[in-house]
């Protein structure tokens, strides 16, 4: 996603100071001379045919290349692999998160007023199912470079293996009501053996976390009650 990212930034740059350059050339050669009567115009040109196969074809070809360079990176970043190490379901619900990991019997909700942490362990793959309870949100962890539309009725997954630990933010990037902006939630990456521990403590929690959470309608309820 970077790299992609570079690359489009560079050819940006590139077009960029080319079409700057050209105008400023333009400007300065083709002013008007000292001493010009007023209205009196340069040699017009009507056509140059190698300049506008030139500038049909160019830009033809820089679109077709990013074209294809963004479908392999698209490819790469959506592909799920067919076991993956871990299995969050993730809803997203106005406003806020709910963090399900079904094997393991956790679940960690929080909203606006008390945003939560996804923990996952690090140099795992981890398989997000993204779910919205209500309208449409957005899966959005900056660090991750990557981000996906949480849809009401449709199976949005995402699959991530974070490769260092520590804490990254996240958001709802998808207008989704008034408090949308509030929508916030944490990533924290950490070792396996504190995973494990995480998991231990989550399934000790009495009430709204363990084995027998809320669902997705529970959820909203307790959003709303909590507003
Ligand atoms: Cu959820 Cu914006």
């Amino acid at each position: 996603m970077l790299d992609l990212w570079r690359i489009l930034l560079g050819a940006g740059i590139a077009l960029g100071v080319l079409v700057t350059g050209l105008i400023l050339w333009s400007v300065l050669r083709y002013r008007r001379p000292r001493g010009a009567e007023p209205g009196q115009l340069p040699k017009q040109v009507g056509a140059n045919i190698p300049i506008e196969v030139f500038y049909t074809v160019v830009p033809l070809v820089i679109v077709a290349v990013l074209f294809v360079l963004t479908l392999r990176t698209q490819d790469r970043v959506t592909r799920l692999s067919d076991t993956p190490d871990l299995g969050v379901e993730v809803t997203g619900f106005q406003w806020g998160w709910r963090f399900r990991y079904p094997a393991q019997g956790v679940t960690v909700v929080g909203d606006a007023n008390q945003p939560p942490t996804l923990v996952v362990p690090v140099g795992a793959s981890v398989r997000l199912r993204l779910v919205a309870a209500d309208v449409i949100h957005s899966f959005f962890v900056p660090s991750f470079l990557v981000k996906q539309d949480m849809i009401p009725g449709v199976d949005n997954s995402l699959e991530v293996r974070p490769t260092e630990t520590g804490r990254f933010p996240g958001v709802c990037a998808e207008f989704c009501g008034i408090d949308h902006w509030r929508m916030k939630f944490d990533v924290e990456v950490v070792t396996p053996e504190a995973f494990e521990v995480f998991l231990a403590e989550q399934q000790r929690v009495p009430g709204g976390r363990g084995p027998d959470a809320t669902g997705p309608g529970d959820v909203g309820r307790q959003a709303r009650v909590v507003r």
